[in-house]
C-alpha cells in the first residue's frame, strides 16, 4: 500500500507552536473548523485541540518566497521550522487488512432556494450553529445572529433538510439531525431560558438509549414542535427578521406564519465526495445512496465484500457517534482476528485459468468484481486465489473456454443440463438458480408448505453471473420449453454486483434467440431473494403458463437454429524458440 504524506512547510520537531509566523503573515483565508463565520492565517493550527500542536502552512493562500513574494514566517522563525521546499512523500507499507473510515460530508442546503440559505444572512446550517454556540467559536460562545450580532430570541430549526427527499436525490434518513436539534434546543434553554424555539418536522426519530427522554425534555423546556416542513422563508430587509410560513397538519388550523429571528437548517449527511476513489481503489461497492455496501447487512456488518476489508462509521451508512463507535470497535476486531490467524482459509470454488487457452483478451479480468485477475496486455491471465471469491462470472464471460470454476465446471454444469432434460423436455420450465437468494428463495417455498407447479427443474449456481450462454443455450438445444434464469435481488449479489453481468448476457441471449428464430419471452430473467418463497413459487407458476404456450414446433426449431457453430479458433501464441534450436 502506498500513502502519500501530505507536506506541511512546517517541520514538526522544530516548531513550538510560538505563534509568531501566524502574526506576521499578511494572507487570511476563511476558516474551515469555524465554518467559515471565521478566518485564519495562511500559516496556521487546524484547530485548537490539534495533535500535533503545530502549525501547517496553506501553500494554496500563501504567497510563497518563490520568487521572492513574501517569506515573513520564515524570517521571523526563531527556530528556522519554515520549510517551503518540503515536498509530499510516498510511503510504502505491506498491511494484511484495511480499515475504511473515510466519513462523511454535510449537505449544502443551497440548491434549496426556498430556505433562502446564503440569500439571507440569519438563515445558517445546524453546523454552523455548533460553531456560534461553542465557547471556542469565532464568537466564543455567545450566540449571535451573523446581520447584526444581536442576540435571537426566536429560534426556527427546520428538519430534514437534504434528507429524506427524492426530489433532490436523497431518499434516504441521514439518522443523526433529530436528535442534533434536540440537543441545540435544550442548550438554548440551557443559556438562554427566554428563547422561544420552533421545530418544524415531518417525524422525531428519537430510537436511541435515553432520546426519547431527551425529546420529552425539550418539549417540558418549552421547545415547540410543528409537525410540517415550511414552503419558504422570507426576510425583511430592514430588520432581518425572516418570516416562515408553514402548513401545520396537527391542528386543524392549516397555514401558519411566524416571525423569527434565526432559522436553522438541520442539513443531511451525504457519503464523502471523494469515496469512488476509495471504491475503485479496493473494488468496493455501493447501495442507491451512494454509501459503501456491506458484506451482508446482518450476518458480517463491518466487513466489506472484498476480503480483508472492513468498515467503520459513515462511509457505509449514517449513524450516530455512539453506533460509529461500535462498529470501529467491532471493525477492529475484526481486522485482529484475521492478523492473528495464523493462516486463513480461502474459497475452495474458485476459478481456475488454462494458460494453454487463454487469449490473452482481459476480458475476464474486467468483469471480475473483487479485481481478483491478474491481466496484462498481452500477457496470460492469472487468478489471485486469495482474492476470488467464486462468483464465476469470469468462467461465464470466456468465449474460449479458458476459464472454469472448481466444483462448477462447465461439463459439470452442461452435463447437469442435458441430464435434466433427457425425458420429456418439453414438459419442464428449466431453471438456473444462483445459491444465496433464487435457490434458497425455493427453499423457503418448500419449508413454507406453498404450492406451485412441479415441472420446474432446478440447477443450482453459486451466482446467476455464472451462467453463461452456452448452458443457456444447450437448454434450448435439449428442448426446453422455457428458461429461467434466476438470481439475487441488485443490491445482494453475494459478489458485489456480479449479477450485472447476469444482465448483460440475457439480454445478448435475448437477441440472439430473437435473431435465431426463437421467440425471447421463452428466456426469462427474475430476482428472488431468500426470503420471497411466496415469489419463487408465483415466478414458477408464470414460467408454467408461458411452458405451456411453447408449441412443438418451436421446440424443434430452436432445437435446429440454436445448434452450435464452429469453434472459435484461439489466436496462434508465438512459442519460444528453444535454445539448442538456437544454436543450431
Ligand atoms: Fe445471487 Fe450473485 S449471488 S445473483
Amino acid at each position: 500500500m502506498t500513502i502519500r504524506k501530505k507536506a506541511r512547510y512546517v517541520d514538526l520537531d522544530l516548531c513550538n507552536s510560538c505563534g509568531d509566523c501566524a502574526d506576521v503573515c499578511p494572507q487570511v483565508a476563511p476558516d474551515e473548523y469555524q465554518m467559515g463565520l471565521s478566518s485564519r492565517k495562511a500559516v496556521y493550527i487546524p484547530f485548537p485541540q490539534a495533535v500535533p500542536c503545530s502549525y501547517i502552512l496553506d501553500m494554496d493562500t500563501c504567497l510563497g518566497n518563490n520568487p521572492i513574494a513574501c517569506g515573513k514566517c520564515a524570517d521571523v522563525c526563531e527556530k528556522e521550522a519554515i520549510d517551503f521546499d518540503d515536498a509530499d512523500e510516498l510511503v510504502t507499507r505491506e498491511v494484511g487488512a484495511i480499515i475504511v473510515a473515510i466519513g462523511l460530508d454535510v449537505y449544502d442546503p443551497t440548491e434549496m432556494d426556498e430556505y433562502g440559505y446564503t440569500r439571507y444572512d440569519n438563515v445558517i446550517t445546524s453546523m454552523e450553529f455548533e460553531r456560534l454556540i461553542c465557547a471556542g467559536g469565532p464568537t466564543m460562545g455567545h450566540f449571535v445572529r451573523p446581520s447584526d450580532q444581536e442576540r435571537p430570541k426566536r429560534i426556527g430549526f427546520i428538519q430534514c433538510v437534504g434528507s429524506r427527499n427524492p426530489k433532490i436525490g436523497r431518499p434516504y434518513c441521514s439518522n443523526i439531525c433529530c436528535m442534533n436539534t434536540v440537543k441545540d434546543t435544550l442548550l438554548l434553554a440551557d443559556h438562554y431560558p427566554d428563547t422561544e424555539n420552533f421545530v418544524f418536522y415531518q417525524d422525531i426519530r428519537a430510537f436511541g438509549k435515553s432520546f426519547e427522554d431527551m425529546f420529552q425534555r425539550s418539549k417540558e423546556a418549552g421547545t415547540r414542535y410543528i409537525r410540517g416542513l415550511p414552503g419558504d422563508i422570507e426576510e425583511d430587509p430592514e430588520t432581518g427578521t425572516l418570516t416562515v410560513t408553514v402548513e401545520n397538519t396537527t391542528s386543524s388550523g392549516g397555514l401558519e406564519r411566524h416571525e423569527l429571528d434565526m432559522v436553522v437548517l438541520s442539513v443531511g449527511v451525504i457519503p464523502a465526495t471523494d469515496r469512488d476513489k476509495i471504491a475503485s481503489l479496493l473494488t468496493l461497492s455501493k447501495t442507491s445512496d451512494g454509501f459503501f455496501m456491506e458484506s451482508h447487512p446482518k450476518l458480517k456488518p463491518v466487513d466489506a465484500p472484498t476480503r480483508g476489508v472492513y468498515f467503520a462509521g459513515f462511509c457505509e451508512s449514517p449513524k450516530d457517534i455512539k453506533d460509529s463507535v461500535c462498529q470501529a470497535g467491532a471493525a477492529s476486531s475484526r481486522a485482529g482476528a484475521l492478523l492473528n490467524a495464523g493462516e486463513i482459509k480461502i474459497e475452495a470454488i474458485t476459478s481456475i485459468i488454462d494458460p494453454e487457452l487463454c487469449s490473452m483478451c482481459g476480458l475476464c479480468a474486467n468483469v471480475c468484481p473483487y479485481g481478483a485477475i491478474n491481466w496484462q496486455k498481452k500477457e496470460v491471465a492469472t487468478v489471485i486465489e486469495a482474492a476470488c471469491a467464486g462468483c464465476g462470472a469470469c468462467g461465464a464471460t470466456c468465449t474460449f473456454g479458458a476459464i472454469t470454476m472448481r466444483h462448477f465446471t462447465d461439463q459439470q454444469l452442461i452435463a447437469q443440463v442435458r441430464a435434466t432434460l433427457a425425458e420429456d423436455p418439453e414438459e419442464k420450465v428449466f431453471v438456473f438458480a444462483c445459491n444465496w437468494c433464487s435457490y434458497a428463495g425455493g427453499d423457503m417455498a418448500g419449508i413454507s408448505r406453498i404450492q406451485y407447479p412441479s415441472t420446474n427443474r432446478v440447477v443450482r449456481t453459486m451466482c446467476s453471473a455464472r451462467v453463461s450462454e452456452e448452458m443457456v443455450l444447450e437448454a434450448f438445444r435439449c428442448g426446453a420449453p422455457v428458461v429461467l434464469v434466476s438470481g439475487c435481488h441488485y443490491a445482494d449479489c453475494h459478489y458485489i454486483d456480479a449479477n450485472r453481468q447476469t444482465v448483460k448476457r440475457v439480454q445478448k441471449l435475448w437477441n440472439k434467440l430473437e435473431k435465431a428464430g426463437v421467440r425471447p419471452e421463452r428466456l426469462q430473467l427474475e430476482w428472488i431473494s431468500a426470503a420471497e418463497g411466496q415469489k419463487f413459487a408465483k415466478v414458477m407458476g408464470q414460467m408454467e403458463e408461458k411452458r405451456i404456450l411453447v408449441t412443438p414446433d418451436e421446440i424443434a426449431h430452436a432445437r435446429e437454429a440454436l445448434k452450435p457453430k464452429k469453434k472459435k479458433v484461439r489466436p496462434a501464441k508465438k512459442k519460444p524458440v528453444a535454445a539448442k534450436e538456437a544454436t543450431a
